[in-house]
C-alpha cells in the first residue's frame, strides 16, 4: 500500500513558490536529519532553478550522528548547495544561517541589495521552530498536526536580511513507496493518510537490519542482532506487543496497539537516534528513476 497525500493546499503551496522565486537569493529548504532524502522536495530544484540552496538538517538531536555527518556531506558534494545539521536545542541559529547564505550569495547583503531568503520544507519538519528561535517570538504556528502553516509570511531576520515563509509542502505525489513510509513514520504525513501498522513494519524491518542493538535494549528482547534480523517483521512486532503488554483477552497480541507504541517510542526519541536511509540507498532511488 502506497501513502496517499495530496492535500489542496500544496497546489498553492507550488504556485507561491514559483511566484516568490524571481526575487530570491537563497533557497533554504528544512530537513528531517531522520529521512535527508524522503524530505526533501524534487520539485523544489524546478521550481527553483539555479537559485543556491541551503539545506538544514533539522531534529538532528533525533538522528544518527554518523548518518547526519554522512548526509551533510552528500549534500555540499552538490553544486551550488550547502548543508548543515541544525536542532531546536541551538539558542541562536540566526547568525549561522545568515553567514551560511552569505557564503551561498556573496553579493548580496547590505540595505542596497538586502539577501532575500525563501524557506521551506514539509510539514512537521520543524520550520516554525526554527523561525521563531531565529526571530526571537513567536511569528510562525508550531504544532504537531501536519500542514499547520498555511500563508505566506515575511520575517525579517536583519535590516538586510529577508526570510519568506511558505507553507510546509510534501511532493505532490510520494512516488517512493519507501519515502512515503518514512514520511508517515516522521510524522510529517497526516495521520488519516496511512495505516499505522504497515508503516511501521516497514520500520521495524529498517531498524531489525540497520539498529537491532537498539530494539533489543528498548524491547528487552533477549535476543543477539542475528536472531533480531532473523525474526520476520510481523514476529518481531507480536514479541514487542508482548513484552510491552499489549495483549488482549485470551492472550493475543493488539497489533494495532503494538503499532503506537512502537511509533511512539520512535519519535520520541526512546528507542535511540535513528536515521531511516543513507545516501547510497537514496541514490539507488534516484537511478532508479523513481523520483520526479
Ligand atoms: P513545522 O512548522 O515544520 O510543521 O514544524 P514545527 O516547528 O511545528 O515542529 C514540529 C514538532 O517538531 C514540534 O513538536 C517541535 O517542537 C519539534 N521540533 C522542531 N525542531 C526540532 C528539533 O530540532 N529537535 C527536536 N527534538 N524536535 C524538534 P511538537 O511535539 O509538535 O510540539 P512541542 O514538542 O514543541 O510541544
Amino acid at each position: 500500500m502506497a501513502i496517499q497525500w495530496f492535500p489542496g493546499h500544496m497546489h498553492l503551496t507550488r504556485q507561491a513558490i514559483m511566484e516568490r522565486v524571481k526575487d530570491i537569493d537563497v533557497v533554504i529548504e528544512v530537513l528531517d536529519a531522520r529521512l535527508p532524502g524522503s524530505s526533501a522536495n524534487p520539485l523544489l530544484q524546478e521550481m527553483t532553478g539555479h537559485k543556491p540552496r541551503l539545506k538544514i538538517l533539522n531534529k538532528q538531536d533525533m538522528a544518527d550522528p554518523t548518518q547526519t555527518k554522512a548526509w551533510i556531506d552528500w549534500y555540499n558534494a552538490q553544486s551550488e548547495t550547502r548543508a548543515i545539521g541544525l536542532d531546536a536545542s541551538e539558542p541562536a541559529p540566526t547568525k549561522r544561517l545568515i553567514e551560511q547564505c552569505k557564503l551561498l550569495a556573496p553579493t548580496r547583503g547590505g540595505l542596497a541589495k538586502p539577501m532575500r531568503v525563501l524557506i521551506c520544507g514539509v510539514p512537521n519538519v520543524g520550520k516554525s521552530t526554527l523561525i521563531n528561535s531565529m526571530s526571537g517570538k513567536t511569528q510562525a504556528k508550531t504544532g504537531n498536526e501536519a500542514g499547520v502553516t498555511k500563508l505566506e509570511q515575511r520575517i525579517v531576520l536583519a535590516d538586510d536580511f529577508y526570510l519568506w515563509d511558505t507553507p510546509g509542502m510534501l511532493w505532490p505525489r510520494i512516488i517512493v513507496e519507501k519515502s512515503g513510509f518514512n514520511l508517515a513514520a516522521s510524522g510529517a504525513v497526516g495521520r488519516n493518510a496511512y495505516d499505522e501498522e504497515l508503516v511501521v513494519l516497514e520500520l521495524l524491518l529498517y531498524l531489525q537490519k540497520n539498529y537491532a542493538g537498539m530494539l533489543a535494549a528498548r524491547y528487552k528482547l533477549g535476543l543477539n542482532d542475528e536472531e533480531i534480523a532473523a525474526l520476520h517483521d510481523d514476529e518481531l512486532l507480536t514479541l514487542i506487543g508482548k513484552k510491552r503488554g499489549a495483549v488482549m483477552s485470551g492472550g493475543r497480541v493488539n497489533l494495532q496497539k503494538a503499532a503506537e507504541l512502537v511509533l511512539t517510542d520512535f519519535r520520541d526519541v526512546t528507542i535511540g537516534r535513528i536515521t531511516l536511509e543513507t545516501p547510497a540507498e537514496f541514490e539507488v532511488w534516484l537511478a532508479a528513476g523513481q523520483l520526479k
